[in-house]
């Protein structure tokens, strides 16, 4: 009988079932820093207090600082009641804290790998780790090759720890990957000196967004987007990632770094790729991957003596953001008060395949913008022919697919409709379909979800080695542009959409930018 076939499937099928991994270590190298405390130790302390973490695990934070370990879970206890103020719980925090434990040494020098080799070891045989361990790489960039070729030379690189009875040994590197295509294809060459591809984690927190996850979902499990998901029906796509904060106290990181490297070589080209890419042909990361790097050749090369047709950088200055007055960039602490450092970026990209021919991909993304809204909005072309008169159609606009990714999670479609009342007016309205009030469950955090991953040893999420480069040399002849001297940096008020350039950029091809 169909129905029983049907349940005895759902019985073998275990892919709800919760996956614990293996026990295991994770190593945090710049531990003292942010992501530790804002991001990390509390997506472990999620995982801990839903049971998702083995019995036996154990966190070691690495960096220059002194502090003991019992400092190091002070440090860590109050972030958690600060980022999981509804959440903490004490008895997970007793047993949970116990696996917590710090190293203060310098990573520059090969004494700390000793230690650290040996403290691992101890790790084994008191919490029964069982010689698997993750490197994450959250320190200084400029410090991870280093660090790789320490972890080399001690033999922590080998997947049987350098052990008889070793495990894994994986190495996660944060972002930035890099600062140019240059500078990533050299860190890819000193990491996988030591590391094979298999190895290494390449992590991009945007990945481990249920809502960016959902793009492939909305993508791949409905059979009526994908006939229209082409050049015959999409006019245009935007994509945004607009934030109302500021750089806040990362005066010194953000001056090196700007825009396009904290978010559109990462974020934004990762969530490009799942918009545009063909359908993989498994949901495996291997098959998947190949798709993304195909999106990211197809991309037309920006002509650096042209650049400016394509890109604009601004910055913000002071304004009004949820009616609070708030400082213009170069006020900021540790930013010059010179500074051509783009807190915006806006892009028009062309991925030239048969799919996306001529539908251009216009990307923004800015700090200290109205609101906090990252969204792909798909446009799609204009009725063949109009039936009803201009003043019967003044409210309608042409149909727009928006995935929200944040807030608000959700997907919303763009459709006329008619006016009740004895006219015949229409008017755009929308169909909206909120994540939040169609599924009960609570969307885990990115890195849960990552961290996770990664300790069941699922690379799926995470970013290859040809991704990463790939999606810098998109950007290479954009940054060699503006640092060759190109035209300065637009200004735009905080609290606004960004500078008039980037309005001109659509305006040029007759569109203009969507408000989120
Ligand atoms: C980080 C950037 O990668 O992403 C930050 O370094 C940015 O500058 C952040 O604020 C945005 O992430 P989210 O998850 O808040 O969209």
């Amino acid at each position: 009988m169909a129905g029983t076939q049907v349940s005895q499937d759902l019985l073998r099928d275990d892919s709800r079932l919760p996956r614990v991994p293996e026990p295991g270590v994770m190593v945090i190298f710049g531990a003292s820093g942010d992501l530790t405390a804002r991001k990390l130790v509390p997506a472990l302390y999620d995982l801990a207090a839903q049971r998702l973490l083995p019995m036996e695990f154990a966190v070691v934070g690495l960096s220059r600082t002194e502090m003991s370990h019992d400092d190091f879970r002070a440090k860590l206890r109050e972030a958690l009641e600060e980022h999981r103020a509804d959440q903490f719980s004490e008895d997970v925090w007793e047993s949970f804290s116990k696996s917590l434990y710090y190293l203060p040494g310098d990573s520059k020098k090969s004494e700390t790998y000793a230690e650290l080799k040996d403290f691992l070891k101890k790790l084994d045989e008191d919490h029964g780790t069982a010689g698997n361990r993750i490197f994450y790489l959250s320190s200084s960039s400029s410090l991870f090759p280093t660090i790789v070729e320490h972890l080399g030379e001690a033999g922590m690189n080998e997947d049987a720890g350098g052990e008889e009875d070793g495990g894994y040994s994986r190495l996660v590197v944060e972002k930035p990957f890099g600062r140019d295509l240059e500078s990533a294809q050299e860190l890819n060459v000193d990491i996988q000196r030591y590391f094979d591809e298999t190895q290494i984690y390449r992590i991009d927190h945007y990945l481990g967004k249920e809502t960016v996850q959902n793009i492939i979902a909305l993508r791949f499990s409905n059979g009526i987007f994908e006939p229209m998901w082409n050049q015959h029906y999409i006019d245009h796509v935007q994509i945004t990632v607009a934030e109302s904060d500021g750089i806040g106290t990362r005066g010194a990181f953000y001056e090196e770094t700007g825009a396009l490297r904290d978010i559109v070589q990462n974020h934004v080209m990762q969530v490009l790729c799942l918009t545009a890419m063909e359908p993989p042909v498994a949901f495996d990361p291997d098959s998947l991957r190949e798709e993304k790097v195909k999106v990211l050749k197809a991309v037309r090369h920006i002509p650096e003596d042209d650049a400016e047709s394509f890109a604009v950088r601004g910055q913000y200055d002071e304004g009004w953001v949820f009616g609070e007055e708030v400082a213009g960039y170069r006020e900021e602490e540790d930013v010059a008060s010179d500074s051509q450092t783009e807190t915006y970026v806006s892009l028009k990209l062309l991925v030239d395949n048969w799919r996306w021919a001529g539908v251009p991909f216009y990307i923004r993304a800015g700090k200290r913008m109205p609101k906090k809204a990252t969204e792909i909005a798909i446009q799609f072309h204009k009725t063949p022919h109009t039936l009803f008169s201009g003043s019967e159609t003044r409210g309608l606009e042409p149909n727009v697919m928006v995935i929200r990714i944040q807030p608000e999670e959700g997907v919303s479609l763009k459709i006329g409709a008619k006016v009740p009342g004895s006219g015949f007016e229409v008017r755009s309205v929308n169909m909206d379909l909120l994540y939040g009030t169609a599924f009960l469950e609570e969307a885990p955090d990115a890195y849960q979800r990552l961290l996770l991953d990664l300790m069941l040893g699922d690379p799926t999420l995470f970013i290859r080695a040809d991704e990463a480069e790939g999606a810098w040399g998109i950007l290479d002849p954009v940054m060699k542009a503006w640092s060759d001297g190109g035209s300065e940096v637009a200004r735009y008020e905080a609290g606004t959409w960004g500078p008039e350039e980037a309005d001109k950029l659509l305006k040029r091809d007759g569109r203009e930018w969507r408000r989120p």
